[in-house]
């Protein structure tokens, strides 16, 4: 069962969960209008049943009826910005939504494997660098504070009722199938723009903050593997490498052959008002225990977002 496959994770996990061989039910809020564009092409594969983080009796009651062996709550609020605009509603499905499943979990069946997608916004102003599992928390916006309560409250029900319950402690990960508001695909969408004559300039924030970006087909591997183990454990999933926003926007008009310098506007109006600086995570541990890896480069995924979004774009 996987919560939030209507997003970028939950539709490659939902393959990756196909071609494995499982029957795959994604859990999906009620719309007036369908949403469900990442998914579309699983449609005949799947099987989807609708209930909200926000209710514990539906919940509850898809957990009874679906009985998962694997649940894998990768439902949020995800974007950092609009934590800051909403951050009651943030904490409502961000923190206390995770309770609501562990919750149904221990309600229906306790040996149920639970994943949460726990981040890397936990670390906020990095206490240490690079970042693992052993470095301090600080968030700094109030999805990170939401993602805290929902990491420690995965750890407490994994301690108090002997639940397999882990948090995957993710970093940046991207594809063509990113939400166009985070800043890898709003660059991708914006650069094949203007190389199509579409648009003139892309306007965007702090171009000096730092992320460790990975492939989002490559991280939901790592999720999967995290529920394979003998004992349940936390990870941090991570490159390794950190790149500026300024090294993303660089490349990604430099593989449409344009300068960068020419197009794009700094706008305060994309400041954040407590910033992330530097994410660069320690993948060691998942490495050595997960025997995971990362197949896909910084320079290959600028890339083929790029393309993919000229491919789109194109008449
Ligand atoms: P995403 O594309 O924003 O998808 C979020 C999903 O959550 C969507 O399916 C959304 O449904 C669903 N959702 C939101 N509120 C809900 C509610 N109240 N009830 C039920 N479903 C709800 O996020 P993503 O990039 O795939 O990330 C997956 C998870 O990993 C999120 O928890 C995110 O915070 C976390 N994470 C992501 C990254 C990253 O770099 N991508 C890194 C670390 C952690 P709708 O389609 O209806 O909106
Ligand atoms: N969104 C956005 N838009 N970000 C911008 C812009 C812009 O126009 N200009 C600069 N940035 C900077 C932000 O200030 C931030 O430092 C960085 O680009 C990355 O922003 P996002 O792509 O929005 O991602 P995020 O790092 O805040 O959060 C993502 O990663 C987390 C893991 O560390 C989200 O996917 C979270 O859900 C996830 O937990």
């Amino acid at each position: 069962m996987i919560t939030g496959i209507t997003g970028q994770d939950g539709s490659y996990l939902a393959e990756l969960l196909l071609d494995a061989g499982y029957r795959v039910v994604g859990m999906t809020r009620r719309t007036s209008t369908d949403v469900h564009e990442r998914i579309r092409h699983l449609a005949d594969r799947i099987e989807v049943c609708s209930g909200d983080l926000l209710d514990q009796s539906s919940m509850t009651a898809i957990v009874a009826d679906i009985r998962p062996h694997e649940i894998y709550n990768l439902a949020a609020q995800s974007f950092v910005p609009a934590s800051f605009s909403q951050p009651v509603l943030t904490g409502e499905f961000t923190a206390l939504g995770v309770t609501r499943v562990l919750e149904a979990v221990r309600a229906v069946d306790p040996s149920i494997r639970f994943y949460q997608a726990s981040s890397s916004e936990m670390f906020g102003k990095v206490q240490a660098v690079p970042q693992s599992e052993h470095t301090p928390f600080y968030p700094r916006s109030p999805y990170g504070v939401a993602k805290l309560y929902g990491h420690w409250i995965t750890v407490n029900y994994r301690e108090s009722y002997d639940l397999y319950a882990v948090s995957g402690i993710l970093f940046n990960h991207e594809s063509e199938r990113r939400g166009k508001e985070f800043v890898t695909r709003k660059i991708s969408d914006g650069v094949a723009r203007i190389k199509l004559g579409l648009a003139t300039e892309l306007r965007l924030g702090n171009l000096d903050a730092q992320r460790d970006w990975g492939f989002a087909g490559d991280y939901v591997r790592a999720m999967w593997l995290m529920l394979q183990q003998p004992e349940p454990d936390d990870y941090v999933v991570s490159t390794g490498r950190t790149h500026h926003v300024r090294d993303f926007v660089r490349l990604a008009f430099e593989s449409v052959g344009l300068d960068y310098e020419r197009y794009v506007v700094v706008d305060p109006r994309f400041y954040r008002p407590a910033e992330v600086d530097l994410l660069i995570g320690d993948p060691a541990k998942a490495k050595r225990v997960l025997n995971w890896e990362p197949a896909v480069s910084f320079e290959a995924l600028v890339e083929r977002m790029v393309a993919a979004d000229l491919d789109r774009l194109r008449p």
